[in-house]
């Protein structure tokens, strides 16, 4: 074997190929499998896009159908899994419930671990699908100690999620258009985001021939961290600590560039956007559109654009390349859906789980080898044995 490189959070390393996303940095451009961003968060919906990522192409409205009816059929979530909920604390974060309930499917879909054939795959991908969404709810409703509700099978996918999330046993609960198309543009811009971190441990969890729902629940804790999919969480407390402050942004700012203060600006910087976001961008313009539409006045949004703003100006900030990430905005449209604070990183789950599924996908069926990365060895040389009991 000849040396070897140490590439430290692999900044200059490439994992796999993959068909999937493409994102040029510097340019910020995403797209989906071809598709632009753009026009996907504008007039897709997220089951379409979540095809689309998992199968390569769109769906005609056939396909689309067949495969909304198939996550439907396994809509139910083992009985059982409820005693696993009734265990945990109701202080416990949603996020930690649903790695552990998400692993815990296997217990009951043992059958989705070995996925030899299309078929299997397939029957796996719904079933995930599916379950997740039930279960992503649940960690809330347990939560709030309310009961827990079940897939509706009359409603769509997004639909679903806030009936799940809201409805009161004795009424009928629909979900307005304008909060269901927010869902969609937010679900669709989390959707993939090529080998990130949650997803490059997706694809290493599986590369051992692990299930998908162990897969999948690794991913889980890997989002949740606050340099990943945690930041979303991680912004509207910053953003609601500015505003308790008294608003002095500047304040913060400077606590952000003090290299003696662990404080990071969250919901700024990316390891490959140098230029900008592409997904920030429209999760702002969505933010002022939807906020408007409802009615909703939240001064953290004024704290968050003058924020914004401050930190483009400041020369730290430019001369690292710092710009507001996909978490900077999405907290405020969830707030004003009514989405709790800790209930954000789940949000994001939901989304990116299409996208992990196919990165997932893609992994197995390249037949590519287990995740095995080298080190050089930096501790002590041989030595003898002596104990110091
Ligand atoms: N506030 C203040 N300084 C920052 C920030 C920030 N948010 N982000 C990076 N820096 C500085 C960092 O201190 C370093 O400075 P120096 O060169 O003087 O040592 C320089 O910028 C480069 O940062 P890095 O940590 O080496 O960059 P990275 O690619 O390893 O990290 C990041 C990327 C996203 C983890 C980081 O920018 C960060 O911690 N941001 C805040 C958390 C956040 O918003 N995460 C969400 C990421 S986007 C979507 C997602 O994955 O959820």
């Amino acid at each position: 074997t000849g040396a070897i490189t140490i590439d430290p959070g692999y900044k200059n390393s490439g994992s796999c190929k993959s068909e999937i996303t493409f994102l040029d940095g510097e340019l910020g451009i995403l797209r989906y499998r071809g598709y632009s961003i753009e026009e996907l968060a504008e007039s897709a919906d997220f089951l379409e896009v979540s095809y689309l990522l998992i199968f390569g192409e769109l769906p005609t409205t056939e396909q689309l159908e067949k495969f909304e009816n198939d996550i439907k059929k396994h809509s139910l979530v083992n009985e059982e899994m409820k005693s696993i909920i009734d265990g945990f604390p109701k202080t416990a974060h949603p996020m930690g419930v649903l790695s552990s309930l998400t692993s815990a499917l296997t217990a009951f879909n043992p059958k989705s671990v070995n996925v030899d054939n299309e078929k299997e795959m397939y029957e796996a991908i719904c079933k995930t699908i599916a379950k997740f969404l039930v279960i992503a709810t649940w960690t809330y409703r347990k939560s709030m100690g309310y009961p827990l509700n079940y897939y509706d099978n009359t409603q769509g996918y997004v639909e679903n999620f806030m009936q799940l999330m809201f409805k009161l046993p004795t009424q009928p609960y629909k979900a307005s258009e304008v909060v269901i198309n927010a869902l969609d543009k937010l679900f669709i811009l989390h959707a993939d985001h090529e080998q990130n971190c949650s997803t490059s441990t997706v694809r290493m969890v599986g590369s051992s021939h692990a299930g998908l729902f162990a897969s999948i629940s690794a991913g889980v804790s890997a989002l949740w961290g606050p340099l990943h999919g945690g930041a979303n969480q991680a912004v509207l407390e910053m953003l609601e600590e500015i505003n308790k402050d008294g608003g002095d942004t500047d304040k913060f700012l400077a606590k952000a560039k003090d290299k003696n203060d662990p404080f990071r600006l969250m919901g700024f910087g990316h390891r490959v956007y140098k230029n900008f976001d592409p997904r920030a961008k429209i999760i702002k313009k969505a933010a002022n559109e939807v906020l408007g539409t409802l009615g909703v006045e939240d001064p953290v949004l004024e704290i968050a654009k003058k924020l914004e703003k401050a930190a483009l100006e400041d020369e730290y900030f430019k001369a690292r390349n710092l710009y507001p990430n996909v978490d900077f905005y999405s907290g405020i449209i969830y707030r004003a859906l009514g989405i709790p604070t800790d209930m954000f990183t789940v949000m994001f789950a939901i989304g990116r789980l299409p996208g992990w599924i196919a990165q997932w996908k893609e992994m197995r069926e390249n037949k590519e080898p287990i995740g095995r990365p080298r080190q050089v060895y930096t501790g002590h040389p041989l030595r003898e044995y002596k104990s110091k009991k």
